[in-house]
């Protein structure tokens, strides 16, 4: 099950000519110093309300579903070697990613793509870097099974939650049956719609906590918006809700143009590496190629800076611990 993501339905054309209007516009300058500094905070905080909304602190997952998924997530006796769990790649202790540039399969070749974080991912009107996973239930069915992930099978996913009592009867107490693919994809799906970063700092400024972000962060926002950033880049998750061209004006080094979903920029500041093959390394760098190849702008480095001062403001907490970035990929997670 998906959750829609935004009270406002844009398309992708509308949001790309937003794009290409936005970055026909000036550069807003910072608006320290106009008015009386209080009031119009408040009446940035309220406008910016329709382009970014705050992360919800639940979506109403049970708590006895999600006590199951957490286990399942961490249990490497789902995949195929019994070395792996969705954790092995999640590291939902620090970022909810990894800090590799493309984990392993368990072929142990590369994965294609750069492993997204699993926090928000309930926000998201499509799962996955191509945005061509519909719903949670779908990713969960691939993840378990798919030899690039844990590449498990089903008659031994049940067979081990069967004969572990410490999971059959959690199952038969929660679902009223002994764990069946429906239930198991379930207590997965249920967990991670309990993987929220609420309250993060720009949040707690939409809720109308003028002191919650800096004054150099704030314009890093009037930039974000002013140059067509927001544009893509929207919603509770600022991102997950489009289809997107990358390298609209120029393509990225050594990509091709190429439809993705727009990623969320939740947590971006603690997720490097960056872009679905994991090849940039930093978020200024980041910033600096989504300005050139979306918008068609070079960015000066105090415009990046300010920008990446504000993502960093997005950064929020899971059971109230801020996001951190993972551990460096010579020491993966253990489950
Ligand atoms: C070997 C590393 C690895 C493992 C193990 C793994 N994942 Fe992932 N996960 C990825 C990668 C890589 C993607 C992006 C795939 C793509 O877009 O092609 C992904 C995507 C996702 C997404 C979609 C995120 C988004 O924003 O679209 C979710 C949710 C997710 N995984 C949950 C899980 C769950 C649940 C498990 C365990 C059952 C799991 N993953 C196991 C690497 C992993
Ligand atoms: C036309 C839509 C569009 C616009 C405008 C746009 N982006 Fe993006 N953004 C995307 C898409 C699509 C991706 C995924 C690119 C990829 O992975 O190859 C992305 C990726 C990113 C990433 C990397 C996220 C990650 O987890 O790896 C960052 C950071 C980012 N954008 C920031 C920005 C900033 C800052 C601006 C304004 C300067 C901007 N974007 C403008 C569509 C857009």
């Amino acid at each position: 099950m998906t959750v829609a993501p935004s009270r406002r339905a844009y398309s992708p054309v509308a949001a790309l000519v937003a794009a290409l209007i936005g970055s026909a516009l000036s550069i807003l300058p910072s608006a320290a110093g106009e008015g009386p500094p209080g009031a119009s905070k408040a009446a940035e905080a309220v406008e910016a309300q329709d382009v970014i909304t705050p992360v919800p602190s639940s979506l109403g997952a049970d708590p006895e579903r999600v006590a199951l998924g957490r286990r399942l997530f961490t249990d490497t006796r789902l995949s195929r070697g019994g070395d792996r769990a969705c954790i092995t790649c999640h590291d939902i202790h620090s970022s909810g990613a990894s800090a590799a540039t493309r984990n392993l399969t368990t072929d142990g070749t590369s994965m294609p793509r750069n492993t997204p974080t699993a926090f928000n991912a309930a926000l998201s009107f499509r799962l996955g870097w191509a945005g061509e996973i519909p719903t949670l239930a779908d990713q969960a069915e691939i993840a378990l099974t798919r030899p690039e992930f844990l590449g498990g099978s089903w008659s031994r996913i049940l067979a081990v939650i069967q004969a572990d009592p410490a999971l059959d009867g959690p199952f038969r107490a929660t679902y009223g049956r002994e764990a069946d693919r429906a239930a198991v994809i379930d207590a997965i799906n249920s967990f991670e719609r309990s993987l929220l970063t609420p309250d993060s700092r720009f949040d707690r400024w939409l809720r109308g906590d003028v002191q919650a972000i800096t004054e150099s962060e704030r314009s890093g926002y009037t930039l974000f918006k002013g140059i067509g950033c927001a544009a893509c880049h929207q919603g509770a998750n600022v991102g997950g809700n489009l289809f997107e061209k990358v390298g609209i004006f120029v393509t990225i080094p050594d990509k091709a143009a190429e439809v993705l979903r727009v990623p969320s920029l939740r947590n971006v500041a603690v997720t490097a590496p960056y872009f679905d093959d994991g090849g940039v390394p930093t978020l200024p760098e980041a910033v600096r190629l989504m300005a050139r190849v979306q918008l068609g702008r070079e960015l000066t480095d105090a415009q990046i800076g300010s920008i990446v001062a504000f993502l960093g403001t997005l950064t929020g907490s899971y059971e109230g611990r801020p996001l951190t970035p993972s551990p460096a990929p010579d020491t993966p997670p253990q489950p």
